[in-house]
């Protein structure tokens, strides 16, 4: 469907879903001297669920930047679903479908499980930044329960996010992610820092998303990527390294040799 992509004539692409959700085209970002990534070019379809791989510095989270708007690359064209938006500001991404978490937790400490949820439903919704409390019979508060639900939070619903265990606060950052309509989801080591119990109850989130969400996952631990995707990109460097089935990616002799030879950090 990517060949379809770049072959259909280019007013078409504006208006025609490819069917593709991210397209990267020779996306490059400098710092100064330093290409923290090059000529990256990279195709995740719609719905489609695919790990990024790759040491610490190979360019990962930069590449997610470059993505959400948070940068703008030197170089290359970023479309999703179809339509350029290399340039745009990231609310823009946002309104079409892109949600991303963080390395690092960005969430409101001092609110409930429940209000945190509620207000992420009600930011993408109109009335956004109203800070009102919610009233009985409200859809969003509905909605709310049911992704509190999908990340397996119900019984903490009323407590303080700083009361929260770190692996329920990287649960209730994938229902924020899920607020609003995503398409395409962009998890970045979400799995760091979990027991073996959080890490098992992220694979099972994961792999009970709705099926048309899309994601991409930044991801150390090759077990947790392997199980939780459909397609693996290793990146080396700041470039693409491999790309191909989770089973091709293990048995590759060369991504085999970077891993065990300390490459991967
Ligand atoms: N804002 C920045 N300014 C300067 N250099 C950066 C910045 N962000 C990342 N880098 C550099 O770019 C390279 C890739 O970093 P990063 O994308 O964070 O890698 P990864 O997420 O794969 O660990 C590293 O060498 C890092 O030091
Ligand atoms: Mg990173």
């Amino acid at each position: 469907m990517s060949a379809l992509a770049v072959t259909e004539p280019a007013g078409r692409l504006e208006s025609v879903s490819t069917g593709s959700a991210l397209e990267l085209r020779g996306i490059t970002k400098m710092f100064g001297a330093l290409a923290a990534i090059a000529d990256v070019t990279m195709t995740v379809q719609s719905g489609e669920r695919r790990a990024v791989l790759g040491s610490n510095g190979a360019g990962k989270t930069t590449l997610f930047n470059c993505v959400t708007g948070d940068f703008l690359p030197t170089s290359g064209t970023i479309r999703l679903f179809g339509e350029d938006v290399t340039t745009f500001p990231a609310h823009e991404r946002v309104r079409r479908g892109l949600r991303r978490t963080y390395q690092i937790s960005l969430l409101f400490g001092g609110l409930t499980v429940a209000d945190n949820v509620y207000l992420a439903c009600r930011g993408v919704s109109r009335g956004r930044f109203s800070l009102l409390r919610p009233r009985r019979g409200d859809p969003l508060l509905h909605r709310a329960e049911e992704l509190i639900d999908a990340v397996n939070l119900s019984e903490s619903a009323g407590t303080l996010v700083a009361e929260l265990s770190y692996g329920q606060q990287r649960q209730l950052e994938i229902a924020l992610a899920l607020a609003g309509a995503p398409r395409l989801i962009l998890f970045d080591e979400p799995a760091a820092g979990l027991s073996p119990t959080e890490r098992a109850e992220l694979i099972r989130i994961l792999t009970s998303l709705p099926g048309h969400i899309g994601y991409v996952i930044i991801e150390h631990d090759m077990d947790v990527a392997l199980r939780v995707a459909e397609s693996v990109t290793m990146m080396h460097n700041g470039r693409v390294f491999k790309e191909g089935t989770p089973e091709e990616i293990e048995n590759d002799p060369e991504v085999q040799a970077l891993y065990l030879g300390g490459g991967h950090g």
